[in-house]
């Protein structure tokens, strides 16, 4: 039966991983193309979300080296600021996690929302949407029904995405270093940039990373680790489905079935998710299921599961050999070195005891690659009862975490 299920597994990820590899590649460009594009933004996040609190706001349009077009929102200064201050502004990025748009930031008030608190304290706030998000589903040549554009996991995040951003905001700040803030994947995202050597000193100031994850080997969730158990078994039910969406009938089917499990309880699938988060409002939590969740590539989904699987952290593993000798000349997916990462690099970290993607016991293995840290240069934080989502949206975030991120920063002023 094991070896069946062996079988199973290893023909489904081929044939997968050929699907997937066959539409590849081809929307890889070497040029960054950093195109500005201000819009006539009556429909955008800046209308919807921050304009309507007094804050200005700009929708920018960023081309990825590869093409997809990115929508970003600027917010360049806090409520109460003075028109024509000259002060130079210190930029942030802010980089929401998977399944998610830059719209979870905003769904607390002014007070309590951390692109508006940053605005407050002097930032110039740049809120990025990945792509495959409901505002970012622009490319310059690739339709979002077209395997082609979905052909990318966070590896292409680190290699393509985050490069386009932050030449981008730099470029429109002065040639300032660049502050980030990241959530979830947008702090794995962040670890990968910087063991690459990408994030030096040299373009980051300072770095925050909210529910920080690598490694995914000790997360509790049964719904995380069986459904990337079942994700990777049953890989060939996505045939010709790059685009992971979950409000849609495959994916949608493929978690009923992750549901019928034993010890899986899906009633509350937000909480059995992220879980038990402490401090989310009933209207702030309403607000987030009418928007999200937001679509993100099958392949990502895949590059994920095989970190839930995997207690090393590589690039995404074609699982054949003579595949991944094609993209990274050698038989296995090359390792993310976290040791590499710049000891200089002013590093904020906060992890919570009740967060089911985020792991006590994941976190823990990787606050061990910053044990020779600079100490003047890291800042670690724990908050026992905050789960994942009480990162982005808990109504007290503002005291508990986004305070002492700002803090951070300016410390390094
Ligand atoms: C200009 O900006 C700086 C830094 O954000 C602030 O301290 C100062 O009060 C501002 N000046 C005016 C006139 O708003
Ligand atoms: C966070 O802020 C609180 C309250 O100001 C402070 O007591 C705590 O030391 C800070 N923690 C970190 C890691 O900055």
């Amino acid at each position: 039966m094991a070896f069946l299920g062996l079988m199973t597994n290893f023909a489904a990820l081929t044939f997968c991983v050929l699907v997937l590899v066959t539409h590849n590649y081809q929307a890889q460009a070497s040029t960054l193309v950093g195109k500005k594009n201000i819009q006539s933004s009556s429909n955008g996040l800046c209308a919807s979300s921050v304009t309507i609190h007094g804050y200005k706001c700009q929708e920018y349009e960023v081309t990825t080296g590869a093409g997809y077009i990115l929508s970003v929102q600027r917010i360049p200064e806090g409520r109460s600021q003075v028109s024509g201050n000259v002060t130079k502004k210190e930029p942030v990025v802010v980089q929401h996690g998977v399944l998610v748009d830059g719209s979870t930031w905003f769904m607390n008030s002014p007070e309590q929302n951390l692109p508006m608190i940053l605005a407050d304290n002097g930032f110039d706030v740049w809120v990025v949407n990945t792509r495959g998000t409901k505002f970012s589903r622009k490319h310059t040549s690739l339709d979002t029904s077209s395997e082609g554009y979905w052909a990318w996991s966070w590896d292409e995040l680190v290699t393509d995405e985050m490069p386009a951003i932050f030449d981008f905001v730099s470029k429109n700040t002065g040639g300032q270093k660049i502050n980030y803030v990241g959530h979830s994947l947008g702090t794995l995202v962040a670890l990968a940039s910087m063991a690459e050597g990408r994030w030096t000193k040299d373009n980051v100031k300072s770095v925050a990373l909210l529910s920080p994850i690598a490694y995914l080997t000790r997360m509790t969730t049964p719904i995380g680790a069986i459904a990337a158990r079942t994700l990777l078994a049953e890989g060939y039910t996505f045939l010709g489905i790059p685009e992971f969406d979950l409000k849609a009938y495959p994916i949608l089917e493929f978690f009923k079935g992750v549901c019928a499990n034993p010890g899986v309880n899906c009633d509350d699938l937000f909480t059995a998710a992220t879980g038990e988060n402490c401090c989310l409002q009933q209207s702030t939590f309403n607000q987030f299921m009418e928007v999200e969740p937001q679509s993100s590539s099958t392949r990502n989904m895949f590059h994920l599961a095989q970190t839930v699987r995997s207690d090393t952290l590589t690039k995404f593993d074609f699982f054949r050999p003579d595949l991944n000798m094609l993209h990274y000349g050698q038989l296995f997916p090359p390792e993310y070195d976290l040791t590499k990462i710049p000891k200089d690099i002013p590093i904020f970290m906060s992890y919570g005891g009740k967060d089911a993607l985020s792991d006590v016991a994941d976190v823990k293995k990787l606050l061990r690659y910053f044990e020779n840290h600079d100490a003047n240069k890291l800042s670690v934080q724990f908050i026992a009862n905050y789960a994942h989502a009480d990162y982005m949206m808990a109504y007290n975030a503002k005291d508990l975490v986004y305070n002492n991120v700002t803090s951070f920063f300016k410390r390094q002023w």
